[in-house]
């Protein structure tokens, strides 16, 4: 059986890493998220992380060759996941060149989360997450039980840096300069799908079930 690598595209606060965990979790499919790896590096202080931390914070896009190797480790493991449901990356067009040529044998879907940006603003605006196990939250939108604690781990809730509302503005920038052409890398292979992201959680989650069920299901 071929091992997919779906790919989530779409602007900052699309809702990748809602969406990519809930996939990852019906289809037994490897969450990778770059952003969370990293961060995970930055707040551990390892030299990765010492590295990246200002270009974060400031939105940037860390140096290709990095993320690059972040993906080249997952890529290898998982052995007993049946697939990739990556979130965050690729990144830009040389990012998307990478991918092709490590995951021939499986085989990329890309999907775009297709939101607007004043519903992008409201969400990364309310954003909470879970520092200890990941989970992501919004205030109004998908709140915890305990305001200000995780669900699952009773951790205290945090608010990202990269979420102030300068920094908001310059990820978006970041985005339409560097990311947005991979959407037109993807569509000219004939890979491409769309989803309206404008939606509930539930509802853009049976989306992109759809098309992920229809590849699970030729993988079969
Ligand atoms: P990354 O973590 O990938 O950030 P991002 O792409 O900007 O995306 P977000 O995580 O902000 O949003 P999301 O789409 O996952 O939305 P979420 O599900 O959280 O990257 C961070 C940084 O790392 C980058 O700026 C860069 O510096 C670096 N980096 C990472 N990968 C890189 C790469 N490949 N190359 C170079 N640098 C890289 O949802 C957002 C909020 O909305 C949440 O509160 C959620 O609860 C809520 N929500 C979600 N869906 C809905 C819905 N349908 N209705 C209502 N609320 C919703």
């Amino acid at each position: 059986m071929s091992r997919k690598v779906y790919v989530l595209l779409g602007v900052p606060g699309a809702g990748k890493g809602t969406q990519a965990k809930r996939l990852a979790g019906e289809f037994n499919l490897a969450h990778v998220s770059t952003g969370e790896i990293l961060r995970s590096e930055v707040r551990e202080g390892t030299e990765l992380g010492k590295k990246v931390k200002e270009i974060m914070e400031a939105g940037e896009l860390v140096p290709d060759d990095l993320v690059i190797e972040i993906i080249r480790c997952c890529l290898q493991n998982f052995p007993d996941k049946d697939g990739f449901v990556l979130d965050g990356f690729p990144r830009n067009v040389r990012q998307a060149r990478y991918l092709e040529t490590v995951s021939d044998a499986m085989g990329v879907i890309a999907i775009n989360i297709d939101v607007e940006e004043e519903e992008v603003i409201r969400r990364l605006s309310g954003r909470r997450f879970c520092p200890s196990c990941g989970k992501i939250y919004h205030i109004h939108f998908s709140p915890s039980r305990e305001a200000g604690r995780c669900d699952d781990c009773g951790a205290r809730l945090v608010q990202r840096k990269d979420d102030r509302e300068e920094v908001v503005s310059e990820r978006l920038r970041v985005y339409r300069e560097k990311t947005f052409p991979v959407l037109h890398f993807y569509s000219s292979k004939g890979n491409y799908f769309e989803v309206d992201g404008n939606r509930s959680v539930d509802e853009v989650f049976e989306g992109l079930s759809e098309i992920v069920a229809r590849f699970e299901d030729d993988c079969l």
